[in-house]
């Protein structure tokens, strides 16, 4: 059923289907890097973390009505989903100030955010992905000005229910990337992951970061972290 190899990320590995040109199967990789691939590593386990809390978290955004490219977790480190052609956009959400915008714009780390923030970076490694205001992403990619208005709101809604599905597992939901692609008919539909490499989370009672900065800064062992994320996860979703 799996085809040749389409791409590969520095998270995922994409392959077409057979006979289903429509759909892609991802494999999630070991691989962590940051600071767009200047600090890199290898963790044991890290692949079926991702694509088991990502498909968790999927299954929980189509219970919510939320479309997306998720079809199935197939097994421990692949998923189906339905091909799109992603969008070069990053659309990150902020509730609470963490990680670049602190340095970007001189905000203390942990101040809030009401209403939550939304930006753009265009999704350019050799560009070290700069972020971008409306009319420069209308510019630089396809989408209209209706439709990066959806996005927005997508990005918004899925923020609701992200809050409330990590505050059930005693997790503070500070900020996260989304990407959205297009279906075969032109629909956009939220694409690529949603795990701790895409999201930081902190621990509600213990303030203790338990995402991606474990790696970037170096904090403690990722594998533990992204095992109690599944872990709390699960119990959470479970007991639905
Ligand atoms: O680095 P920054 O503070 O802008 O990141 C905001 C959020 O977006 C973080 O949760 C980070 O993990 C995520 N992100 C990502 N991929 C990128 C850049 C940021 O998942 N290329």
């Amino acid at each position: 059923m799996k085809g040749s190899l389409l791409y590969e990320g520095k998270a995922k590995k994409v392959y077409c289907v057979d006979d289903e040109p429509e759909q892609l199967i991802l494999s999630y990789k070991n691989d962590a890097t940051a600071f767009n691939g200047k600090k890199k590593d290898q963790f044991e386990g890290k692949g079926r973390l991702n694509n088991l809390i990502t498909s968790r978290i999927f299954e929980y955004l189509q219970q919510q009505q939320l479309t997306s490219h998720f079809i199935k977790a197939l097994n421990d480190n692949e998923q189906l989903v339905a091909k799109t052609t992603i969008i070069p956009l990053e659309v990150v959400v902020r509730n609470i100030a963490a990680g670049s915008i602190t340095r970007r714009l001189g905000i203390e780390e942990k101040s809030l955010f009401e209403p939550s923030l939304v930006e753009l970076f265009y999704k350019k490694d050799e560009l070290d992905d700069p972020i971008l205001n409306d009319q420069h992403a209308l510019y630089l990619t396809d989408i209209t000005e209706d439709e990066l208005k959806a996005v927005k709101q997508m990005a918004l809604e899925i923020n609701e229910h992200l809050k409330t599905l990590f505050k059930q597992s005693g997790l503070d939901l500070v900020d996260f990337k989304l990407e959205f692609g297009r279906l075969a008919d032109g629909t956009i539909v939220l694409a690529d992951e949603i795990s701790p490499d895409t999201c930081r989370l902190w621990d509600e009672k213990t303030g203790e970061k338990m995402d991606k900065d474990v790696f970037r800064e170096s904090l403690g062992d990722l594998i533990t972290v992204y095992e109690n994320i599944l872990q709390r996860l699960e119990e959470n979703t479970c007991a639905k």
